[in-house]
C-alpha cells in the first residue's frame, strides 16, 4: 500500500456503476478497425457528453465533445493549440456553461453545478495557466488547497510530501521561487489536498524538461492507481498518449480521434497529423 492510500480515503478501485460489457460496448474500439471520431452515448465516472459552448456570447468554442474517464485510469486530451482543449477541462468543470450537452461524475448530472459545488463532489482541477501562489510558500499552498476541508489536514500534506519529496524540503521556500517542474509538483499537490476522486490536469508538463515530464507522469500513474480519475491535457502527445489507458483528439472543438493511448499512437492518421509522423 503506497501512502498515498488516503488521498483517496473509502473510495475503491471497482467501478460499480459501470459493467465491463457496457464499457466496452461505449468506450472500447471493439474491433481492429481504427480509431473513432467520437464516442456515443457514454457510461463511464467522469463524462463530458456532446459538450457545446463557448465564452460569453461568442462563438461556440466546443462543438459536441465528449470526453470520458473510468475510475482510476487515465484519459489525455490531445489537439493542436486553439483546438478547446482548455475549454473542455473549464466545461466539464464548470468554468464554462454549456449550451448544449452535459457533465456526468459517477451516473449524477452535475452540468449545472458550480466549480466549488463539483469540489465538494470531489473533483479537482489543475488550470494551464496561474496554477499556485508564488509569493506564498509551498506548504502555505497546499493548505489553501484544503480550504474547503474542516478535518485534520497533516496526514494529506505528509501523503503530498510523500508523493513529491522535494515539496518537503523546500516547503518553507515561496513557491514562485521553484523550478518549473518543482511549481507543477506543487499545483497538482494542491489539487490533491482535497482528497478528490477525479483529478483534473491542464498541461502539467508545460515548459519542464524531459526528464521531469517523465517523472512527473510516473507520479500521475501512482496517483492514478490510488483509484483516483485523472483527465489530462497534454502537448507532449505522444508520451502522454502511451500512459493514457484512453486517449481524444480534438481538433475545433470537436473530436477527430478517439481510442485507447496505444490505438491513437498507432493509427496512421493520428500520427502523420498530430504525433509528426
Ligand atoms: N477566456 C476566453 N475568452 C474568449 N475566448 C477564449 C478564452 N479562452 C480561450 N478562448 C478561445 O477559445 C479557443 C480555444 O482555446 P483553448 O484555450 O481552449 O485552446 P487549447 O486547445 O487549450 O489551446 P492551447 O494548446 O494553446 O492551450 C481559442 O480560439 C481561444 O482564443
Ligand atoms: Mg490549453
Amino acid at each position: 500500500m503506497s501512502d498515498l492510500d488516503a488521498l483517496r480515503d473509502d473510495r475503491g478501485n471497482n467501478d460499480r456503476s459501470a459493467t465491463k460489457e457496457n464499457v466496452a460496448s461505449t468506450l472500447h474500439v471493439a474491433d481492429n478497425s481504427g480509431t473513432r471520431p467520437a464516442p456515443g452515448v457514454v457510461n463511464a465516472f467522469l463524462v463530458g457528453e456532446a459538450m457545446t459552448g463557448g465564452y460569453g456570447k461568442g462563438a461556440n468554442i466546443l462543438n459536441g465533445c465528449t470526453i470520458a474517464a473510468e475510475k482510476g485510469q487515465i484519459a489525455v486530451i490531445v489537439g493542436p493549440n486553439g483546438a478547446g482543449k482548455s475549454t473542455a477541462m473549464k466545461a466539464v468543470f464548470g468554468m464554462l456553461d454549456l449550451r448544449a450537452g452535459s457533465v456526468r461524475l459517477n451516473g449524477e448530472d452535475i452540468t449545472r453545478l458550480t466549480p466549488q459545488a463539483r469540489v465538494a463532489k470531489g473533483m479537482a482541477f489543475v488550470p494551464q495557466t496561474r496554477n499556485i501562489f508564488p509569493s506564498m510558500t509551498v506548504e502555505e499552498n497546499l493548505e489553501m488547497g484544503a480550504f474547503l476541508r474542516r478535518d485534520d489536514i497533516s496526514r494529506t500534506i505528509e501523503q503530498v510530501y510523500g508523493l513529491f519529496p522535494i515539496l518537503r524540503d523546500k516547503r518553507r521556500q515561496a513557491a514562485g521561487e521553484l523550478s518549473g517542474g518543482q511549481r507543477q509538483q506543487v499545483a497538482v499537490g494542491r489539487a490533491l489536498m482535497t482528497q478528490p476522486s477525479v483529478l483534473m490536469l491542464d498541461e502539467p508538463t508545460a515548459g519542464v524538461s524531459p526528464i521531469v515530464m517523465d517523472e512527473l507522469f510516473d507520479r500521475i500513474i501512482e496517483v492514478a492507481r490510488q483509484g483516483i480519475t485523472i483527465l489530462m491535457v497534454e502537448q507532449n502527445a505522444r508520451q502522454a498518449l502511451e500512459i493514457a489507458d484512453k486517449g481524444y483528439v480534438l481538433v475545433q472543438g470537436a473530436n477527430a480521434f478517439t481510442g485507447t493511448g496505444k490505438e491513437l499512437l498507432a493509427d496512421p492518421q493520428v500520427r502523420k497529423s498530430f504525433l509528426g509522423g
